[in-house]
């Protein structure tokens, strides 16, 4: 995609098709949603993310596309005796350059610490991907007034000891774990209040300009209903869809909403 530059923005459209699909399932919606996301391109980065085994036919479908390959997880170590782990390296061999790391479902089902996640931002920084590092608070949390905390502690610990060289990027999502799947997305305001402590804690992490080399977007039931009222704050950087990616028109409308908001604002600064 086209680099904007300084007063231009850029907005990512990102699929996490979680454990939904077949390997034939994966490269048949990638190509429906490649045909229809064909010509967004300036200023808007689709990515989609596919389960493991899944990513060598969509990685096919997606080459030479403006679409870019992610995957779900990686291991924190470049190679070993580690049964069941994928490598970053074996990702890259595949065509990704983005990771979602940290997921609140691996998280909750799979024991992942901050520490883990830790160690698998820095592979993934290290080995030139880029993490989609999720945060985000229980309701319980929420309910108990420590939602601001919770995701700042979330995000200084992913991020300890990480630096962003070169052109390096990184993307926090902000995902709200008692709203994702409900198909009952947080108001986008609310999820701005919390992309600003996100924001706060990325400037204190990270000197400028390299502090905006990292992005926040939102996840947690977006949908072609919702997008609109998450465009219209620039705090919001993009989406991370889960069940909404599934559906080719769902996520057309989501991309080309983004989209649009990015060419409306981009014109506005020539
Ligand atoms: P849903 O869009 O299905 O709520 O999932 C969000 C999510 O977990 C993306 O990573």
């Amino acid at each position: 995609m086209k680099n904007p530059g300084r007063n231009l923005i850029k907005r990512y459209v990102i699929a996490n098709w979680k454990m939904q699909l077949s390997v034939a399932e994966s490269e048949t919606l990638a190509l429906d949603e490649l045909a229809s996301c064909g010509e967004m391109n300036e200023g808007l980065e689709v990515v989609i993310c596919p389960s493991f085994t899944a990513l060598e036919r969509v990685g096919k479908a997606v080459k030479g596309s403006l679409c870019a390959l992610g995957a779900q997880d990686l291991f924190w170590e470049a190679k070993g005796q580690y049964t069941g782990e994928v490598s970053a390296a074996t990702l890259k061999e595949l065509g990704a350059k983005y990771v979602i790391v940290g997921h609140s479902e691996r998280r909750q089902h799979l024991g992942e610490t901050d520490l883990m996640i830790n160690k698998k931002v820095l592979q993934a920084v290290k080995s030139g991907l880029v993490p989609i590092v999720c945060v985000g608070e229980t309701k319980e949390e929420r309910r108990t007034g420590k939602r601001d905390a919770v995701v700042e502690r979330q995000v200084r610990a992913a991020l300890q000891g990480v630096k962003l060289v070169g052109s390096q990027e990184l993307l926090i999502a902000y995902e709200p774990v008692w709203v994702i799947g409900t198909g009952q997305a947080v108001d986008p305001e609310d999820a701005a209040r919390s992309h600003m402590v996100i924001r706060e804690t990325l400037r204190d992490l990270f000197p400028e300009p390299v502090a905006q080399r990292a992005h926040i977007i939102y996840g947690g039931s977006v949908d072609s209903k919702n997008i609109d009222g998450f465009v219209r704050f620039p705090e919001i950087e993009g989406v991370l869809v889960g069940g909404a990616s599934l559906k080719p028109r769902e996520f057309l409308r989501i991309a080309s909403v983004t989209w649009q908001a990015v060419i409306k604002h981009n014109i506005s600064k020539r």
